[in-house]
């Protein structure tokens, strides 16, 4: 039984590296990538997600390019981290085939209405995810389960309280929390357990194929090492983590709780206040993860990146 996905990214390098193991994996089916704003603008998300299904050999993987921006705010990126390509280390060959003619969230609607088996795999702001559930808001609860990289207990990367792909887009991840669809969150305080250490490093380039050699060319980046806030030397590793999960659910830990997005306040913009404790008495909308078996991970990541050759 493989299980139908559709990736929604803003490649991006851990995008890139979560795309790649789930192309590398197969017992996803992925349905398509959908490219939104963040990392890097649209204008270069969307052909490194083009570049990334082609490189892995799967150039029949539909690409499809979403929402340029957020829903009502500026669009905001991190090209410092990504640099301006999105995938900064590592070039892949350019795109043979165009992106797809139907905008992400159309894709989204179509496909949610054709089938209640369809997993959302949300690596970026929500964006493209927000937009299809306001065009037609039926299909929310037609989704299997949407699994995401954002937000976090207490724990930010643009504020100290907020996280990249929620601040840029809160409105669209209130919608998106309060849709109604079974949500599993991947946050900070979850992946900042995932390094890519130098032993990973080495890992992937030694056994980790052509997409491990890529994978290793992003993080070897020591001079953005930040031990004191990582505790120990290597970059986190976003949004595999949600690829992960879906291959292997037991290597991580989580509850149900209820989480709400802050979309007013100045100071707490942006933030996901996670109901740990119940303490609200709200029901759960999602289930919030809080711990990864980081060699598990890695093991994982490796073995699959192995398969694109
Ligand atoms: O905060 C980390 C998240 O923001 C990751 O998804 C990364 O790719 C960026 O989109
Ligand atoms: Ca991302």
């Amino acid at each position: 039984m493989t299980t139908p996905i559709i990736i929604d990214c803003d490649p991006g390098q851990d995008d890139a590296v979560a795309v790649l193991t789930a192309l590398g994996s197969p017992e996803l089916d992925v349905l398509a990538i959908t490219a939104v704003h963040g990392n890097v603008p649209l204008a270069r998300t969307a052909p490194n997600a083009r570049a990334l299904v082609e490189f892995a050999g799967r150039p029949e993987v539909p690409v499809h390019a979403g929402c340029d921006r957020p829903l009502r705010r500026p669009a905001i990126h991190a090209v410092r981290i990504h640099g301006e390509s999105g995938l900064r280390g590592f070039e892949p060959p350019p795109a043979r085939r165009p992106v797809e003619a139907a905008h992400a969230a159309e894709f989204i609607v179509e496909t949610l209405k054709a089938s209640e088996d369809v997993v959302l795999a949300a690596l970026g702001p929500l964006t493209n995810l927000a937009s299809a559930f306001t065009w037609a808001p039926e299909v929310a609860k037609r989704v299997k389960q949407i699994v995401l990289m954002g937000g976090g207990r207490g724990v930010g990367n643009v504020t100290p309280v907020a996280e990249f792909n929620i601040y840029v887009d809160p409105e669209a991840a209130d919608i998106v929390f309060r849709a109604g669809a079974p949500i599993v969150m991947i946050g900070l305080d979850t992946t900042w357990q995932a390094l890519a250490t130098p032993p990973r490093l080495a890992a992937w380039r030694k056994k980790g194929g052509k997409a491990g050699q890529a994978a290793a060319a992003m993080y070897d980046n020591p001079a953005r090492f930040d031990a004191k806030r990582y505790g120990e030397e290597g970059l986190p590793l976003h949004d595999p983590c949600v690829i992960a999960y879906l291959l292997r659910p037991d290597l991580f830990d989580g509850r149900h709780c209820h989480v709400a997005v802050e979309t007013g306040s100045p100071l707490t913009l942006g933030q996901t206040v996670v109901d740990w404790w119940g303490t609200t008495g709200q029901a759960a909308n999602a289930t919030v993860l809080s711990r990864v078996d980081a060699d598990g991970y890695f093991r994982l990541l490796t073995e699959r990146l192995a398969r694109l050759g």
